[in-house]
């Protein structure tokens, strides 16, 4: 067998791991199968630029951030299919396993089920349907994590406010997830548009209550009652064009006007992306890149390899395919931050 393997759309933590997990799972049940890596994405398909990868080319890529393979997160399919499928079947390639987000897979619509296509949802930021989790999440909320508990230390010797911006688009599961696990004092998030005067009120009572350093988690495209999420650019040829941003700042300089505190903002930005995989996230890769592997060799198409409830497994390619997953206003999570006194 010929299986192609290829990385769509903004790098996550994992990547690697699925790489070398249906690499190895694809190579280890047939000498005579192989696995062909497409580069850069969908520009590789139609540029038709591959590598051979042998057994040992990705022997420890796991741990490693980035993709061996390239990717973009320009996808430009539309009007294409035809040119793809040209392209797939020039390769010679029995089917194609795909990791990618949002983009990949509604451009990917197009073409399954005319291409036999195994799908690997992808994105730090949780928010693909289908899944409960995606590989990268985890990687991810640990950064925030980690620069909270740090940024921390900096609040209280300053006084200070420090707002902390996190990744995740229209989804706040980044911004919960690490400012649960850092118990950061507020958590701002898109799904629950926050009152401006009790979010004042909530930050006054904590420094009445002898708190000197206050740290704030805000996800990129939070938003106050009313308001619009800040949109710092666009990107023209991204599936999903417009890039949040400057919510953090913005805040930093309303909270200084409102109350006369120092405050100060840090944006955390690709850094969320750019971590070795945390244990959690390569065994989430270890078992979904083995599954696509196989799925593959028993010549499964039209399968995403999702996480459900504790279990890895394959369902139709379609479940991924929808609109963005995006955190219940009373999630569980957000439960517990309530309960722990937590702004959110
Ligand atoms: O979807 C993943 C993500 O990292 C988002 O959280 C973020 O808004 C966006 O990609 C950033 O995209 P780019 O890599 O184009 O700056």
């Amino acid at each position: 067998m010929r299986v192609g393997i290829m990385t769509g759309g903004g790098d996550a933590p994992g990547l690697n791991g699925i790489i070398e997990a249906v690499s190895r799972s694809v190579l280890n049940q047939s000498p005579e199968n192989r696995m062909v890596g497409i580069l850069d994405g969908f520009e590789g398909v139609f540029g038709m630029r591959t590598r051979e990868i042998k057994f040992n080319d990705v022997l420890g890529i796991h741990c490693e951030a980035g993709t061996f393979l390239g990717t973009t997160n320009k996808s430009r399919i539309a009007g294409r299919s035809e040119e793809f499928q040209a392209a797939i079947q020039k390769m010679n390639l029995d089917c194609l396993i795909a990791a990618g987000g949002d983009g990949t897979f509604s451009a990917l619509k197009q073409l399954a089920p005319s291409l036999p296509i195994i799908g690997v949802p992808k994105t730090i930021d949780n928010d693909l349907p289908g899944t409960e989790i995606t590989f990268g999440f985890d990687t991810a909320c640990s950064v925030v994590a980690d620069s909270v508990d740090a940024l921390r230390s900096t609040a209280e010797a300053h006084s200070r406010v420090m707002i902390v911006e996190t990744m995740g688009r229209t989804a706040g599961w980044i911004a919960l997830g690490g400012g649960m696990a850092s118990y950061a004092d507020a958590i701002l998030i898109p799904e629950r548009p926050f009152s401006r005067p009790k979010f004042l009120d909530f930050l006054k009572a904590k420094r009445a209550a002898g708190k000197r350093g206050l740290v704030v988690v805000v996800s990129e495209a939070a938003k106050a009652e009313k308001e619009d999420a800040t949109v710092a650019f666009r990107v023209e040829e991204s599936v999903q064009q417009e890039r949040f941003g400057g919510i953090a700042e913005k805040l930093a300089r309303w909270i200084e006007k409102e109350t006369g505190w120092e405050s100060r903002h840090v944006v955390l930005g690709h850094l969320q992306r750019s971590r070795s995989p945390t244990t959690t996230d390569r065994f989430l890769t270890a078992s979904m890149g083995t599954l696509a592997g196989n799925l593959a060799v028993m010549k499964k198409w039209n399968r995403a390899v999702v996480y459900r409830e504790g279990r890895v497994l394959d369902v139709p390619l379609t479940d991924i395919q929808g609109d963005a997953r995006i955190v219940e206003t009373d999630h569980r999570w957000v439960k517990v931050c309530l309960a722990q006194g937590i702004f959110i």
